[in-house]
């Protein structure tokens, strides 16, 4: 299989980047910079290498370099934004301050005749961020396409296949980009597109019947989109010896246990044993406010549970795990601080011993495993459903959770992801569910008083999670949401939408 290196560089778009190559049937994988070497590189077989963008200016102490003998491996490369400059730089090239200052935002491109740019109009626009940019270029470098501030906005040295672009190609805002990279991938690099999910399921199919012959493999199954495709696929290989457990921590939403149960179990055919724990996991949490200790609570009790039942089912030999792409990358970038401890429920239970761990996902970005998703048969609703912590409801039930403010969340959560739920798919929210607070308040109904809890509602738009804005939804949303929560559910008087952007709030509350 033909495959294209991404070498990280620290640049906010890595992953973009290598989803681009990928969307073309060409499979990328993205490296830190400084976790791989020249001959690594060499004996990967890669037939093409995207130096990506990065934060710095290739003159800074700390500025993440590469070897220059990199330049004569033979191997086509493509450099974006200081992935450009640094090519230039080891090339032998000057990088400089632009005189006229930083360049942002959508700007007009102008190409001349080059095979990086076949099939681009002469005048388009592009996306440029940069601060630096190429001042002399390196011996045997030609320009082949500037702006009104930036002379030297791409160069090639076409005899050793070397590009560079102090562009974007891979966001949207660059009009041409998904052209220029096909140029690179397919008439430079002579890509074969044969990355494809049909020939992955296949492919992995087989790996696994055969790796996992004879094996009894465990996996615990969280209901998520991951664990579920995980699930389905190994099962599509191995069949009965793949044995999924499924804690049901009475925090998921409404009938959400049910639905996993039928969906994955019943009609999909997975071996799934479901463990009905509610009732030990509300005895632990009974009294515990503080979001952290109820995390820690969360995280621990579900692994000691998962234990109890995988050693009544005799001997394991592999452990299965929905492990995904951007879990495996590391990214260029620094440590960053931890805001909360975003441990997944299912991690690793550490006193069980596995011969190995099989994590069937872990070469798949999201949309690649929602597609995988698809072609094996699980419903669209489980492929695109929202995410969901792994502590559940229990973060979303404000100070002590009792059995009392869980049910009123479910009923209310309920109303309002089916509200939502009426809208066109591409009009929901990344994200949206309900939160109960610990505050009570006054009601009226009939000529009644009433006090009830109060409830917020929570929906958020973002790209990636850790930065939202709240979402602008229809008013006429909201006041059937709220009339039906208060009215359907006796308990709560109060509904209020939660308009605080990430940051300086989270998505949870807790
Ligand atoms: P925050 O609240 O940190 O949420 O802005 C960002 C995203 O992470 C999810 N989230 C969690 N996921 N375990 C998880 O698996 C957790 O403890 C956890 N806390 C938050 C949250 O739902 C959102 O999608």
């Amino acid at each position: 299989m033909d495959k294209i290196l991404v070498l990280d560089f620290g640049g906010q778009y890595n992953q973009l980047i290598a989803r681009r190559v990928r969307s073309n049937s060409v499979y990328a994988e993205i490296k830190p910079y400084n976790k791989i070497s020249c001959s690594e590189i060499k004996s990967a077989g890669y037939k093409g290498i995207i130096f990506t963008g990065g934060p710095n200016s290739v003159y800074d102490k700390k500025s993440p370099h590469y070897s220059p003998e990199i330049l004569g491996l033979g191997i086509p490369i493509l450099g974006i934004c200081y992935g450009h400059q640094l090519l230039s730089y080891l090339a032998g090239g000057e990088i400089a301050p632009a005189q006229s200052g930083s360049e942002y935002g959508k700007t007009r491109l102008f190409v001349r005749n080059n095979a990086l740019f076949k099939d681009v109009p002469g005048v388009s626009n592009c996306f440029m961020s940069h601060t630096d940019y190429v001042k002399t270029l390196p011996e045997g470098f030609i320009g082949i396409a500037e702006t009104e501030n930036c002379p030297s906005a791409a160069i090639c040295n076409e005899a050793k296949k070397l590009y560079g672009v102090q562009f974007h190609p891979e966001v949207t805002h660059t009009e041409y980009g998904e052209q220029i990279l096909k140029n690179f991938i397919f008439d430079i690099c002579k890509c074969c597109p044969d990355w494809q999910m049909d020939d992955f399921i296949e492919k992995s199919v087989e790996k696994y019947r055969n790796e996992l012959k004879g094996k009894r493999v465990l996996l615990a199954l969280s209901g998520g989109v991951d664990s579920s495709v995980a699930a389905v696929l190994l099962h599509k290989a191995i069949g009965e010896n793949l044995v999924c457990v499924f804690v049901d921590h009475g925090l998921l939403r409404k009938d959400e246990g049910d639905y996993v149960e039928n969906t994955i179990g019943k009609k999909l055919g997975v071996n799934l044993i479901r463990v009905n724990a509610k009732d030990r996991f509300l005895a632990r949490l009974a009294g515990v406010k503080q979001p952290e200790d109820k995390r820690h609570i969360i995280g621990e009790e579900f692994i000691r549970t998962f234990e109890a039942e995988a050693r009544k089912l005799g001997k394991i030999d592999v452990l299965a795990q929905g492990t995904i792409y951007p879990d495996v990358i590391e990214s260029g970038k620094g440590d960053s601080a931890v805001i909360k401890s975003h441990h997944n429920v299912g991690g690793l239970p550490d006193v069980m011993s596995f011969e190995s761990i099989v994590e069937p996902l872990r070469d798949l970005f999201k949309d690649e495993v929602r597609e995988v998703g698809l072609k094996l048969g699980i419903p669209k609703e489980l492929v695109f459903r929202q995410p969901f912590p792994g502590p559940g409801l229990g973060v979303r039930v404000i100070g002590e959770i009792t059995e009392e403010k869980l049910k009123l969340l479910k009923e209310a959560d309920a109303v309002f992801r089916n509200e939502i739920d009426r809208l066109d798919f591409n009009k929901r929210p990344n994200q949206y569910f309900a939160v109960i607070t610990d505050t009570k308040s006054v009601g009226v109904m009939g000529d009644a008083r009433t006090y009830g809890y109060t409830v917020v509602l929570r929906a958020i738009d973002t790209d990636d999670f850790m930065t939202a804005d709240w979402s602008r939804l229809p008013y006429e949303l909201f006041e059937t949401a709220s009339s039906r929560i208060t009215n359907e559910i006796k308990g709560i008087t109060r509904v209020v939408y939660d308009i605080t952007s990430k940051p300086p709030a989270t998505v949870e509350w807790e």
